[in-house]
């Protein structure tokens, strides 16, 4: 039995195109419906009850839309609000997209892991507990990077003010010695080849984006939700309406999408 529901994914905007693209390619006979809450953008400098008010509203109504699954495709939104976020989902499968990076960075050989992420990702220190609690040994340096997401949703990629803007965060004194970085935030990937360049291969930059999408694929296998639609729909709902956003989102699913505005 297939089931052909869509998968709902969220986050305040582009960011979650990184792991939506990965659903895409490796499912590629999933419906996916997709929330970007640009109107509240950026969630990394609210407070939690803010980032749970919007969030469990958001994850409402993917379940309204008949979603099967949910993907929280941002740590924002996971770092502070999972608990409200999971009771909302009630008993649909919901994925975080910081503790299966956790988990498989905790068991893999690394000796000091830096990530960077929102302010409110790195006060929560999610990261720093989600590893522990798998390897107590591993030291985990954690830097807010909040120049980031505005520099990626204004598409100022890979010009000299991400250049500049990412030189400086990544010369923090303490990342001299990590082996490992985790781009603590779906927007993140969309800078990768730049955080990269900075490291000149001496650091392992963690694909997080991958690890999320092969922990939904194990959970929807285990709870036979596989789909199998030959033509997929890709339905974006935004809360505003941005360039930057239909840009970057008919570059990854190709220009039938569906883009609609939609006010919670
Ligand atoms: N992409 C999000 C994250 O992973 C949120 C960024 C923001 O809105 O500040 O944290």
């Amino acid at each position: 039995m297939n089931d052909n529901r869509p998968i709902g994914v969220f986050d305040s905007g582009v960011g979650g195109l990184t792991v939506a693209k990965e659903i895409k390619r490796l499912l590629p006979h999933e419906n996916i419906i997709y929330f970007g809450d640009t109107k509240h953008l950026p969630y990394g400098d609210k407070s939690k009850e803010t980032i749970t008010k919007f969030t469990t509203k958001i994850t409402k109504f993917l379940i309204k839309e008949n979603c099967k699954a949910v993907v929280v495709a941002c740590n924002t939104a996971t770092s502070n609000s999972i608990e409200e976020i999971r009771k909302a989902a009630k008993d649909t499968l919901l994925i975080d997209v910081i503790s299966p990076v956790a988990k498989k960075v905790a068991y893999e050989l690394h000796q000091k892991i830096g990530v960077i992420a929102t302010k409110a990702t790195v006060n929560s220190h999610a990261y720093q507990k989600y590893i522990r609690k798998y390897n107590r040994h591993l030291k985990v340096i954690e830097l807010a990077t909040p120049l980031l997401v505005p520099i990626i949703e204004e598409g100022f990629r890979n010009t000299p003010v991400s250049r500049h803007a990412i030189e400086s965060y990544l010369s923090y004194k303490k990342f001299e010695d990590i082996d490992t970085i985790i781009l603590g935030c779906t927007h993140y990937p969309l800078i990768e080849k730049e955080v990269n360049s900075v490291f000149q291969g001496r650091v392992k930059v963690v694909d997080s984006p991958l690890i999320v999408v092969n922990q939904l694929i194990h959970e929807m296998e285990k709870n036979n939700l596989l789909g199998n639609t030959p033509d997929p729909e890709y339905h974006f709902y935004l809360s505003d309406y941005t360039e930057n956003f239909a840009k970057l989102a008919k570059q990854f699913f190709g220009k039938s999408i569906i883009l609609e505005q939609k006010r919670l």
